[in-house]
């Protein structure tokens, strides 16, 4: 028996190791050849010294030098004395090539192709080794796209668990990955891609969720949903979705399909167009007032456009409530997922 611990490096890399509850997370990685931060070994310098995001373990013996009581509290652990007791979320602070390793390469065929509207299309992969692929939800992956020397960073809007990979692409004139979606592609090319990577991903849910999209930014939060739906959460988690148009509006039917499988979970859409027929017409920050951030009590994923990044963190400043945490993804629609951050 083992569990899975995921390193999420500094640089937003992600690597999965296998880890017995008998041996040391250290351990694990050294033995998947992954060098994390190490140097006594011993639990008495502190040089190992990571955050626990997600997961059960048992600290092992330190020294109050190597780890204080407080930073144990807040979820700090020291990856050579600890042994996992569930499947575990480590950010260790080094970056992915200073433990010498990287991104993983996978290779896989375009399964489908999906127009959904004018402005966005999904598509479908089948990874040849599917087994050799984990991801958390809310990550993404960087594409090669087919025929060109582009590469484009994309969210998975599957979930970790599903066999077919999905994403969503906002369409962009004169847009590489755009312009092999419209013109060039064909079920079964050949696709590669590496990752997973980003620090946008779903953390335990111990409070109530508040879930904001913009546009395809719905797509992490699909593969949240997705991760909820086999985990039913212990709080309740709402979800709004902006769009610009009413054509930019996908997946709703998905969303009325998971509101009947999570329980707890809850949602709103609004459309900034005028001429929308959406109940809701305006933005997002229009739906977010103090009790749907529960008075700070809750976690907040977002992932959108800058400019709605920004405008939801000045409206919630100017409602003078802060979350108790607050994880959010820009994206343009030329590069997609440029950055990833929590704050
Ligand atoms: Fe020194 Fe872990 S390597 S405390």
């Amino acid at each position: 028996m083992s569990f899975q611990v995921a390193l999420n490096f500094e640089d937003g890399i992600t690597r999965f190791i296998e880890c017995r509850p008998d041996e040391t997370v250290a351990e694990a990685s050294y033995k998947a050849r992954i060098n994390i931060p190490l140097d006594c070994r011993d639990g008495a310098c502190g040089t190992c010294k990571s955050l626990c995001e997600s997961g059960g373990y048992d600290g092992g013996d330190y020294i109050d030098e190597a780890l204080t009581e407080d930073e144990a509290a807040a979820g700090h652990c020291l990856p050579c004395q600890m042994t996992p007791r569930s499947d575990l979320v480590l950010r260790i602070p080094a970056t992915s090539a200073a433990a010498k390793t990287g991104p993983a390469t996978h290779t896989a065929t375009v399964a489908a192709v999906k127009q959904h509207s004018a402005t966005t299309v999904e598509f479908a992969l089948d990874v040849d080794d599917r087994d050799a692929l984990d991801f958390l939800p809310g990550q993404y992956v960087n594409i090669a796209v087919p025929g060109t020397d582009q590469t484009r960073s994309y969210s998975f809007s599957s979930g970790p668990t599903q066999k077919q990979l999905s994403f969503l692409v906002r369409t962009v004139p004169g847009g590489a990955m755009s312009g092999y979606l419209a013109e060039r592609v064909r079920a079964g090319d050949r696709v590669e891609f590496t990752g997973p990577m980003g620090s946008f991903y779903l953390r335990e849910t111990v409070r109530p969720a508040l879930l904001l999209a913009g546009g395809t930014g719905l797509a992490p939060l699909l593969s949240m949903l997705e991760q909820l739906a086999r985990k039913p959460p212990a709080h309740p988690v709402h979800l709004l979705y902006g769009v610009t148009t009413d054509q930019d509006l996908v997946h709703l039917d998905t969303l009325e399909d998971y509101a009947e499988v999570i329980p707890g979970f809850t949602f709103d859409h609004c459309v900034a167009d005028a001429a929308s027929s959406a109940r809701n017409k305006g933005f997002v920050t229009g739906l977010i007032d103090s009790s749907t951030l529960h008075d700070g009590d809750v976690d907040v994923y977002l992932c959108g456009p800058p400019a709605m990044v920004e405008a939801v963190r000045g409206h919630i400043t100017a409602l003078g409530v802060t979350p108790a945490s607050f994880h959010y993804e820009k994206f343009t629609p030329a590069t997609v997922r440029a950055t990833a951050e929590a704050a």
